[in-house]
């Protein structure tokens, strides 16, 4: 294997193409699946979020998925250096790419540290202890030790980082992953059977057409984003580890429907529990955001009775595994970035990144305590809410919009052609051009300016 390598000889393999679409759709599945795609689902409308949700994925979605590990593959470097390979002056859209991973790790791991935290509680204080309506919520995160937890998310993630891209990460993918597919099925039939959870289900799956408005477009393509890890040099990475006989057409569209299954049983599982708690679509909706996992659902698994304990556990290490796969995806996109752009060897990128991570980690996790009167993006915002709007934002789009000029108008659509058909034809190859040069870039400017535009107030979302 290693001797196809030719610019990286030392370069991490997988060791076959399910491990990599396992790998990438473990990346993929995480906290915006379980946690920010019911609660957008409620939100925007139910059905017709989830069918906007489903058109997106696998057009823009799938191909800018293709782009990124077609590229890493063809250059067989991290970020920085694949698109410097390909031109000297782009390789500041690689150093982008590769700060936005630095930027969401800490925060990824506090909400990883949270998860961790109610899953403990769960199984050692019972339901009940979580589920007051957001006080024990409020008292842990704004407690200067809650950090702690965090440190245990990133120390488990460390570990499996540490044990290699084959030894560490293949292996924990292929424990957790069928474990997590088979829990949220589990707990999707289980709250679909409930007693009144057919309103909800039926908001959940039927389209009604007059809710669709731009606000949930934008929504939509900003969570394409985020769930699919596009836009911060992870599938580049990924795909710099990938055998040059794998057909990358059809692993992108099996990673596309490994991820909106997940986000589909996600939201099958807790938009009715939560109708049946709150009554209807918009009442869900005011209860979302970090609040719908931590403070209402464990009021929905207290009001199931005796097996909302066992309900709740289930759900939170569901959880946990999502947000562990997904955390090491990044771990192990910062460890590639400062080993191939610092030229570092593995375990020295290694220190060096669980470092900085478990440093600032630390840092944002400050702003819900001891620095909670730094609050950047206005009255009542956090460091988390910064290092949120900064990465996903700004940063991701940015690099999103230049990634698909580079590649549409400076490389040129066919380098990246070529490459795909060294392992597999490609007949939807002038559509796929098509999206990189015209459409994509024009949607994606169009996310970055709502997205600012919502954050200072000048639009609703
Ligand atoms: N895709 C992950 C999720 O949906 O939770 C989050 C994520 C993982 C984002 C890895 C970015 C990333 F690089």
């Amino acid at each position: 294997m290693a001797s196809e390598i030719s610019n990286a000889p030392t370069r991490s393999m997988w060791s076959g193409k399910w491990a990599f679409i396992l790998a990438a759709a473990a990346s993929a599945v995480g906290l915006g699946n379980l946690w920010r795609f019911p609660y957008l689902a409620a939100k925007y409308g139910g059905g017709m979020f989830l069918l906007t949700y489903l058109v997106l994925v696998f057009t823009l979605g799938v191909s800018l998925l293709l782009l990124e590990i077609t590229l890493g593959r063809k250059t067989r470097f991290s970020a920085i250096n694949a698109f410097s390979s390909l031109d000297k002056r782009a390789k500041f859209i690689g150093v982008l790419a590769s700060a936005v991973p630095f930027l969401i790790t800490p925060y990824y791991c506090i909400i990883g540290g949270w998860v961790a935290k109610y899953l403990t509680a769960s199984v050692f204080d019972g339901v009940g202890a979580i589920s007051d309506g957001g006080g024990y919520f409020t008292t842990f995160i704004t407690a200067n030790s809650s950090f702690i937890f965090a440190l245990v998310f990133i120390a488990l993630a460390c570990i499996v980082v540490a044990l290699g891209v084959k030894g560490g990460i293949e292996k924990a993918n292929l424990v957790m992953m069928p474990l997590l597919l088979v829990m949220a099925l589990g707990l999707a039939i289980f709250t679909v059977t409930m007693p009144g959870a057919m309103e909800g289900a039926a908001y959940y799956l039927l389209p009604d057409f007059s809710k669709f408005c731009p606000e949930l477009v934008i929504a939509a393509m900003g969570q394409v984003f985020f769930s699919l890890s596009l836009a911060m040099g992870i599938m580049i990475t990924y795909g710099s580890y990938l055998g040059s006989k794998t057909n990358l057409t059809q692993a992108v569209t099996r990673i596309g429907c490994f991820d909106i299954g997940v986000s589909f049983l996600a939201g099958l599982m807790i938009v009715p529990a939560a109708f049946i708690a709150f009554g209807s679509g918009e009442a869900v909706a005011e209860n979302s955001g970090p609040s719908l996992m931590f403070i209402a659902l464990p009021q929905v698994f207290d009001a199931m009775g005796d097996i909302g304990g066992i309900i709740a556990i289930v759900f939170f290490v569901l959880v946990l595994f999502a947000a562990l796969t997904s955390a090491i995806s990044l771990l192990e996109t910062c460890v590639s970035i400062v080993q191939d752009g610092l030229g570092k060897g593995r375990r020295e990128a290694m220190v060096i990144t669980f470092t900085f991570v478990a440093v600032m980690a630390v840092f944002v996790n400050l702003g819900y305590n001891g620095l909670s009167f730094i609050q950047p993006l206005g009255e009542g915002s956090t460091l988390l809410d910064t290092f949120d709007f900064i990465s996903n934002s700004v940063m991701m789009p940015v690099v999103a919009l230049l990634t698909c000029l580079f590649v549409g108008w400076v490389v040129k659509p066919k380098t990246l052609i070529d490459e795909i058909k060294t392992s597999s034809k490609f007949v939807l190859e002038k559509a796929w051009t098509v999206m990189i040069k015209y459409i994509a870039p024009v949607l994606v400017v169009v996310i970055l300016i709502a997205y600012v535009a919502a954050q200072f107030g000048m639009f609703s979302m």
